[in-house]
């Protein structure tokens, strides 16, 4: 059988690495793009000495002739592209009110624009093999009404619908476009967030609303694994990103105001003390669930004492 073709961008770090090398360990050719040519070439014989197939074709995605050569490079190399990663992204910090638009215009340009001339440069090779799967890394922030980081939500907003889109248009072609929404994950994603405004760090917010820890790069790896296998329209990392997300999905609007709830009760702005945190009100959520169960208890423990001395007096 013919050996099948990923291309991943952003392959040099994080999710995009983790990607590369369970592509390779699963005995496809990978084509790994990026900027930093050294990672990338690091990675290139690291899995090479694994046994896999890998090259490596240092590339801005914003750059129009880069992404041309990172596809010629690929099908000189390979003959063909069976699936696009587009993964290569970056976060944004700053309110709406504050963030910088040149350097929000970036992010746009790197994580919606990129990804769609990405998907522009592969559909004609994959039109003509009559098959393709384009894989769009978004994030769960897509579905959240995000604070602080908004400017990153919203490129993540529309790469999501265009992704939905593209795979409505494609589909005619054999081409899948689906999307895979992982959130908080270990990378060096928050090392290389631009800041560009005011804001919490993420430790700060965490500290306050942090419920779920992050998982590993590994993870979002495989789910995008699974996803390509399945060719799945939208796959979550982890089973509680899916229900929150769905869960505020149901309705757009108790989503922001739930969320306004959470901002006034945890994050106040400014750094000004908030009324409490995430942990607090959960223990006495708690406490409070425990006392109703003695309570529960109690009574059911009374009833079966009432019926059970009931029953010795008809008895008698
Ligand atoms: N980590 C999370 O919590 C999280 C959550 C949800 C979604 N995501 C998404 O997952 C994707 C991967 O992020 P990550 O967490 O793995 O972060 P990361 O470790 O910072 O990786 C980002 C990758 O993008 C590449 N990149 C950045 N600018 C580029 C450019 N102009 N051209 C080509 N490549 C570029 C970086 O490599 P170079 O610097 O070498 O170019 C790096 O390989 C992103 O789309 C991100 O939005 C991450």
């Amino acid at each position: 059988m013919q050996t099948r073709v990923v291309v991943i961008t952003g392959a040099s770090t994080g999710i995009g690495a983790a990607t590369a090398e369970l592509f390779g360990r699963k005995g496809w050719a990978v084509v790994l793009a990026a900027r930093s040519q050294d990672k990338l070439q690091k990675l290139v014989t690291e899995m090479t000495a694994a046994g896999s197939k890998a090259l490596a074709v240092p590339t801005d995605v914003t750059v129009k002739s880069d992404i041309e050569n990172l596809v010629q490079k690929t099908v000189a190399e390979f003959g063909r592209i069976d699936v696009l990663v587009n993964n290569a992204g970056v976060g944004i910090s700053g309110t709406l009110e504050t963030v910088d638009l040149e350097k929000l215009e970036y992010v746009f340009a790197l994580n919606v624009f990129a990804p769609l001339a990405l998907l522009q440069a592969v559909v004609p090779v994959m039109k003509a093999q009559g098959d393709g799967v384009i894989v769009n890394v978004s994030s769960i922030d897509e579905a959240l009404p995000a604070v602080y980081t908004a400017g990153y939500g919203a490129t993540k907003a529309a790469l999501g619908y265009l992704s939905n889109s593209a795979a409505i248009e494609l589909a005619a072609y054999g081409i899948d476009v689906i999307k895979v929404l992982p959130g908080n994950t270990e990378s060096e994603f928050e090392h290389n967030k631009l800041p560009a405004g005011q804001s919490m760090s993420k430790d700060a917010i965490l500290a306050k609303v942090g419920l779920f820890k992050p998982v590993e790069s590994e993870a979002a790896a495989q789910s995008i694994w699974d996803a390509v296998m399945k060719r799945r329209l939208q796959t979550y990392v982890t089973a509680q990103d899916e229900l929150l997300c769905k869960a505020l999905r149901l309705s757009p609007v108790a989503s922001v105001k739930l969320s306004k709830m959470v901002m006034r009760r945890y994050m106040s702005p400014d750094n000004t003390p908030a009324q409490a945190s995430v942990q607090q009100d959960l223990a006495k959520f708690g406490s409070i669930l425990a006392g109703l169960g003695v309570l529960l208890c109690g009574g059911l423990g009374w009833l079966v004492f009432r019926r059970l001395s009931g029953n010795g007096r008809h008895c008698a």
